[in-house]
């Protein structure tokens, strides 16, 4: 199976040589080319180049003609919580009556409510509600997302979530990786015996989600109110002996400790960052961790930024995720995530968009095979609208703009539009 795209009014993020990721300077660094074209083989990026390079093809071969759309390599998002029971807008008015985040919490209400809305939810139901935000990412141009437990904080219910998730990585085109969170918060059940959870976090969820492979990565919350940095120590530990490489929550709430101790045990990434100083610095320069911003959780609890110039600055690389979830941000639109990042973090919009292609693929594992327009990577891209320039993606944040996307070469969402008579 083949197939060309032409009349592109650009081509963005096309690397020639694969690079692992973008760090200081080098965010600002976004190839391009005009007008180019794009061929599709077997589902992999097979070829491209600017117009006058375009090969002669036969009639057989697929056309897709863009109509002056711009081509980009589909989102990566390294951080969600999607597979969730429900939702919380209850608490969200709450919120805007004044409570925060960690008072809805202290109340019962926050993860542990979503905790007992999965529970009463048969996996069946978990799926379905899972697969309308699954397909609403796709249209959105998402190909590549990270989902997390965390909902269960049963050995039950956190094997329910990581199957759906599996089913969700078998059954739809986007490539899934998968992370086990039972350190998402302390059930009410061990409010008075915290070691008791993570006993058991340790002794029998790690063992039963690794024996059903159910997991690539494994996260903690590790923040004021949730888990210390001991605690976060001990349960990292158990699930490296496990092979699950860290990927955990960090330093939302406070300088928790939380990105060295994520540093400390090689994690993959460390996300949230929103306390960050000139120690966590230190710690992730030359680190391999990618620091994994979510923009959209500040923007919604209406909270502390991180200082997302100052770490581009040091020299450090920066992805950003959309955080998908009930409580802090219920928004898959990785779109949206590149204007917050633009208009709140104040990244310039090449620094955005390496932030949610290469660098996202580097903080879930999928460097080789995503991020980029690179030969011989995964065919995961998406057609945009007409657009003037690929900053008019962020600046026009309430838009939608993505009109095509196509996953392993495939066009799996498409709306149409007026681009020839425009
Ligand atoms: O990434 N910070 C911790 N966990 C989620 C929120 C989960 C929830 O409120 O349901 C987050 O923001
Ligand atoms: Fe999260």
């Amino acid at each position: 199976m083949s197939m060309i795209i032409c009349n592109t009014g650009m081509l963005v993020q096309t690397r020639e040589e694969n690079i692992a990721f973008t760090a200081g300077k080098d965010m600002a660094v976004l190839p391009v080319i005009e007008n180019g074209w794009l061929l599709i083989e077997d589902g992999i990026i097979a070829g491209y180049g600017p117009p006058e390079t375009m090969p002669s093809f036969s009639d057989a071969i697929t056309k897709l003609d863009a109509g002056g759309g711009y081509v980009f390599p589909a989102f990566c998002d390294p951080h969600t919580h999607l597979v969730y029971a429900g939702s919380r807008e209850k608490e969200y008015t709450d919120k805007i009556r004044g409570l925060s985040y960690e008072e809805i919490a202290q109340r019962g209400g926050g993860i542990l409510n979503s905790a007992k809305l999965l529970h009463d939810t048969p996996e069946e139901e978990l799926f379905r509600q899972s697969m309308d935000r699954v397909n609403e990412i796709i249209s959105f141009g998402t190909g590549a997302v990270e989902i997390k437990s965390g909902y269960g904080l049963t050995t039950e219910d956190e094997l329910k979530m990581l199957r759906v998730i599996r089913r969700i990585k078998q059954e739809t085109p986007l490539t899934v990786r998968s992370t086990f969170l039972g350190a998402h918060a302390v059930p009410a059940l061990y409010r008075n015996n915290r070691s008791g959870y993570v006993d058991l976090i340790v002794n029998e969820m790690i063992p039963a989600v690794a024996s059903e492979r159910l997991a690539d990565y494994i996260d903690v919350f590790c923040d004021r109110g949730f888990f210390t940095v001991a605690e976060t120590a001990r349960i990292l530990e158990s699930g490296a002996r496990h092979g699950m490489r860290p990927k955990i929550h960090a330093n939302e709430l406070d300088y928790s400790g939380g990105i060295q101790e994520g540093v400390k045990h090689g994690a993959l990434s460390v996300d949230h960052l929103e306390f960050t100083g000139d120690e966590e610095i230190r710690a992730l320069l030359g680190s391999g961790t990618m620091p994994t911003l979510l923009p959209g959780a500040a923007f919604f609890l209406g909270m502390t930024d991180p200082p997302a110039r100052k770490m581009i600055e040091a020299g450090l690389p920066l992805a950003m995720a959309s955080d998908y979830n009930p409580g802090s941000s219920p928004s898959g639109n990785m779109k949206l995530v590149v204007s917050l990042g633009c208009i709140r973090l104040r990244l310039l919009p090449e620094e955005a968009f390496n932030a949610v292609t290469l660098n996202a693929a580097y903080a879930m594992g999928l460097s080789e095979t995503h991020g980029s327009i690179t030969v011989g990577k995964k065919a995961n891209l998406f057609i945009t609208k007409r657009i003037p320039s690929y900053e008019f993606l962020p600046y026009a944040y309430g838009s939608n703009l993505v009109e095509t996307v196509i996953l392993n070469g495939e066009v799996v969402f498409s709306q149409q539009s007026d681009k020839e008579s425009s």
